[in-house]
């Protein structure tokens, strides 16, 4: 079937099967490979995604369903030039270790401070709940979200 969906705020089109998955395609036909597999099974988060707004795990969501969408990876995020908040509070919080989780955790923080730039501590956790990270133990990455807030330290 063919596509179409705002991809980083440009229009793209893709032709893809039944099967294929979000993650997949965005991988191998856009080379986009911040979003990782890790699990395969919507159990790690590490292939998180934006469509239109919401996070989703790419891994389980079909390439043909992205039709007419707008769709966010964390290539989309920030730039060169300027950083986005969440990416910056990140580094300066450490909450970047080995780097496999940080997308999908930047995709995520990104998701719950779009509906909500205020959260508490348990939002942000619930936010990333399902996002796995085996490096940092989370106080640092909870912390780093709350900083992009304007709140915490
Ligand atoms: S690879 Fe998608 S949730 Fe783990
Ligand atoms: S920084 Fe390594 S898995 Fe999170």
């Amino acid at each position: 079937m063919f596509v179409e969906f705002t991809l980083n705020g440009e229009k793209v089109s893709a032709e893809v099967s039944g099967e294929t998955t979000a993650l997949a395609l965005l991988r191998e036909k856009f080379d986009l490979t911040g979003a990782k597999e890790g699990c395969g099974v919507g159990e790690c988060g590490a292939c998180t995604i934006l469509v239109d707004g919401v996070a989703v795990n790419g891994c389980l969501y079909l390439a043909g369903k992205l039709d007419g969408r707008n769709v966010l990876t964390v290539e989309g995020v920030g730039g060169e030039e300027a950083l986005d908040p969440l990416q910056q509070k990140f580094m300066e919080h450490g909450a970047v270790q080995c780097g496999y989780c940080t997308p999908g955790m930047l995709l995520s923080a990104k998701a719950l401070l779009l509906k909500n730039p205020k959260p508490t501590v348990d939002e942000v956790k619930v936010a990333i709940s399902g996002n796995l990270c085996r490096c940092t133990g989370y106080t640092p990455i909870v912390k780093a979200i709350l900083a992009a807030t304007g709140e915490g330290k």
